[in-house]
C-alpha cells in the first residue's frame, strides 16, 4: 500500500485547479442508464470511485468510451456513456462493498427495466449508512421490494408511479436514486424535504437535458412529470466543492495563500463564513476563490455539521484539524454521521488537544505546535485532515493506506506540491 510523506512547514502559496466533483460525477454516470443513446460528461476527475463505477456499468452492458482531454486549464477526462440494452441487472456484492454509491443503479434500473439486483452496501467506517429511505420511497413509487441473502431485489410490474414522498430525513443519495427512478415514472413525483446538495442540482440538470422535466432545482421540493423516454445528452461535471474546501484549509492552515481556480463560492458558502470568521482574508470571484491567510493569527470557531446550504460534514475532519492552530477553542458537533471523528485518534498522536463527548461532539483547543508521526488514514476525508496536520507539524508525517485518498482526491501531491509543500508518495515496495 503506497504512503505519502510531508515534512511540515512550509507556507503554501500559489493556484490550485480544482477538479470534477466525485459526488456528483457518481450519479451523472448512473443516469446514463436511463436512455439507450450516449450521455457524454466532461470534465470528470481521474479518481478510483469513478474507476469503480466505470467497471459496475461495463458490466452491466455500457459501452464506455474515455478521452483525455483539458477543460478550464487542467487535464480532465470525458467518458461518453452507452447503455443500448442492459445485458446484466444485477449490482453484485464484489463491486457494492467496495464502492457504496454503486446503489446509484438502482433507481435507473427500476425505472428503464423493471428490475434491479442490489447488494446491500453494509455499513463502512464513518457509520451504518442504511438504505431505508431510498427503499420505502420506491416502495411508494409501486416497486415490490425484498431483502434476502445480503440481496436486495427489487421489481415493479409496468412503469413506476409518480406519487407525492415526503423524505422522512434528509438524504443525498436517497434524492438521487428517487430522482433518477421518478423521470421515467408514469405521472407526477412530488418530492419534499428532498436534499439541496449542489450536486444534486449538478444531477436534475444533466436529466433535464436527457429531456427530464424536473422543477425547484436547489430547494427542498422537487416535482418531476414522468416521460416516456429520455435522449442522450452532454454535461459538464460541476466542480468539487469539498476539494476546493480541503484546499482551502491547507492554505489557512499554513498561513498561506492560495487561489483555488474553479472553485464556485455559492457552493461554499458556510465554510468560508467560517473562515472569514477565524480572521482568514477571502476573496470571491466567478470563478475562483482566494484564501489568503498569510500573517494571520487564527482564533477558533465552534462549527456544526448540517444538510446543505449548512456546514458540510465532507469538511469537518478538515476543519477540526485547522482548528489545532487557531488560538482557543472550537467545539466541534457532527449531526449527520454517527462515527465520524476517527481522525482525532490520529491527530492525537501528534500531539493535538481534543476532547470527544459522545459520537457527536469534540471541543478543540488549539496548541502551540504539532510533530510530525506516523499515522493511520480510516476514510476518505479523515485522511485528508492527516495530510493538513502534516503540512503544518515539526518533522515528518507519514499518512498509511492512502487508497483512501485516491477515491477522491485527484493528484494530491501534485496538487500540493505546487504550492510548495514538502511531499512526496511513497509506492510501495519503493521503501529504502
Ligand atoms: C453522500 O452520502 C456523500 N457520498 C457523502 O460523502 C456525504 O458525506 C453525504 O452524502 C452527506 O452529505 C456521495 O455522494 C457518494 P446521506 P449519502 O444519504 O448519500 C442517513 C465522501 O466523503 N440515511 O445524505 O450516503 C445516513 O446514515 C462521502 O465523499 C438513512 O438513515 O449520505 C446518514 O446518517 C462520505 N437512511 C444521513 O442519513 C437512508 O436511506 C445522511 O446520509 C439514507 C441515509
Amino acid at each position: 500500500m503506497d504512503k505519502i510523506k510531508i515534512r511540515g512547514g512550509k507556507v503554501l502559496e500559489g493556484k490550485i485547479h480544482i477538479s470534477g466533483a466525485k459526488n456528483a460525477a457518481l450519479p451523472l454516470i448512473c443516469a446514463s442508464l436511463l436512455t439507450d443513446e450516449t450521455v457524454t460528461l466532461t470534465n470528470m476527475p481521474m479518481l478510483s470511485d469513478i474507476k469503480a463505477m466505470n467497471l459496475l456499468l461495463t458490466q452491466l452492458g455500457t459501452q464506455i468510451d474515455e478521452f483525455d482531454d483539458f477543460i478550464d486549464g487542467h487535464p480532465a477526462k470525458t467518458y461518453a456513456y452507452r447503455t443500448k440494452e442492459a445485458v446484466s441487472l444485477i449490482a453484485p456484492y464484489d463491486y457494492v462493498r467496495k464502492m457504496r454509491a454503486s446503489y446509484y443503479v438502482l433507481g435507473p434500473l427500476l425505472a428503464r427495466y423493471g428490475k434491479c439486483e442490489l447488494s446491500l452496501p453494509g455499513g463502512c467506517a464513518i457509520g451504518a449508512r442504511p438504505m431505508d429511505i431510498h427503499l420505502s420511497s420506491l416502495e411508494q413509487m409501486g416497486a415490490k421490494i425484498e431483502i434476502k441473502n445480503g440481496y436486495i431485489f427489487a421489481d415493479v410490474k409496468g412503469r413506476l408511479k409518480g406519487t407525492h414522498i415526503i423524505f422522512p430525513g434528509v438524504s443525498v443519495g436517497a434524492t438521487c436514486n428517487i430522482l433518477m427512478a421518478a423521470v421515467l415514472a408514469e405521472g407526477r413525483t412530488v418530492l419534499e424535504n428532498a436534499a439541496k446538495e449542489p450536486e444534486i442540482g449538478d444531477l436534475a440538470n444533466l436529466l433535464n437535458a436527457m429531456g427530464a422535466k424536473i422543477e425547484g432545482i436547489g430547494t427542498s421540493v422537487l416535482t418531476i412529470d414522468g416521460v416516456e423516454k429520455l435522449h442522450g445528452a452532454k454535461h459538464k461535471v460541476i466542480a468539487d466543492r469539498i476539494e476546493a474546501g480541503s484546499y482551502a484549509v491547507a492554505a489557512a492552515i499554513t498561513r498561506g495563500k492560495i487561489e483555488l481556480i474553479n472553485a464556485l463560492p455559492w457552493t461554499l458558502k458556510r465554510p468560508l463564513q467560517v473562515l472569514k470568521d477565524m480572521g482568514v482574508r477571502v476573496t470571491e470571484n466567478e470563478n475562483s476563490i482566494v484564501i489568503d491567510a498569510k500573517g494571520c493569527t487564527l482564533t477558533g470557531q465552534d462549527i456544526m455539521t448540517e444538510p446543505f446550504p449548512g456546514f458540510p460534514t465532507d469538511l469537518q475532519a478538515q476543519f477540526l484539524a485547522l482548528m489545532l492552530t487557531a488560538e482557543g477553542a472550537s467545539m466541534v458537533t457532527e449531526t449527520i454521521f454517527e462515527n465520524r471523528f476517527m481522525h482525532v485518534p490520529e491527530l492525537l498522536r501528534m500531539g493535538a488537544n481534543i476532547n470527544v463527548h459522545g459520537h457527536a461532539s469534540a471541543i478543540v483547543r488549539g496548541v502551540k505546535k504539532l510533530s510530525g508521526a506516523p499515522v493511520m488514514a480510516t476514510d476518505l476525508r479523515a485522511s485528508f485532515a492527516l495530510i493538513l496536520a502534516g503540512l503544518v507539524a515539526e518533522g515528518e508525517t507519514t499518512v498509511n493506506r492512502v487508497y483512501h485518498l485516491d477515491r477522491g482526491y485527484e493528484k494530491l501531491e501534485e496538487k500540493l506540491k505546487s504550492v510548495g509543500a514538502d511531499i512526496e508518495r511513497i509506492k510501495e515496495g519503493d521503501e529504502e
